[in-house]
């Protein structure tokens, strides 16, 4: 008898620890959520993850070569070098360059890009951005991915 009464007095404890919990986890629930949103609506090309990337001596690269480092990719060819920021403008994902058919297929969607950055299909409905390039103080190539050129531009060391 004594144990039962026990029983009835923890009872509203629990129901009520319960309720608590209940509520904590729909908060970080909504916490989440909101996390996610504020996040894909501030997604921009300032990036900070952005930093100029550097690639060394430009006669290390060959015509013909293709490197991907970080959030770009640096290519030669007959009239110079040019690098493509890699980052989708749908939604912020990273395209992956296949070598084969010389694209950028974004994992997210399915964006595909020509190795300039031009889109080949969407959903994305613009083409990536070329990033500026330059020389260091030191004559090494850097790749500035916060500064966008014209497409079909090329640098000439
Ligand atoms: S983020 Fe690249 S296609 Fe959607």
């Amino acid at each position: 008898m004594k144990n039962k009464s026990k029983l009835s007095q923890l009872l509203p404890g629990r129901r009520k620890f319960f309720v608590t919990l209940g509520w904590s986890l729909l908060g970080f629930a909504f916490t989440g959520m909101a996390w996610i949103i504020g996040r894909f609506l501030s997604y921009s090309q300032n990036d900070p993850g952005l930093e100029p990337v550097h690639f060394g001596p430009p006669e290390k690269y060959p015509v013909d070569t293709t490197v991907t480092r970080g959030k770009v990719a640096l290519f030669r060819d007959q009239a110079g070098f040019w690098a493509v920021t890699t980052i989708c403008p749908h939604l912020g994902c990273k395209p992956l360059f296949e070598s084969e058919g010389r694209v950028f297929v974004c994992p997210c969607h399915g964006s595909r890009f020509d190795c300039e950055g031009r889109l080949l299909n969407g959903p994305a409905e613009k083409p990536m951005a070329l990033a500026m390039l330059n020389l260091d103080p030191h004559g090494n190539l850097v790749v500035y991915p916060k500064k966008a050129v014209p497409p079909g531009h090329r640098f000439k060391p």
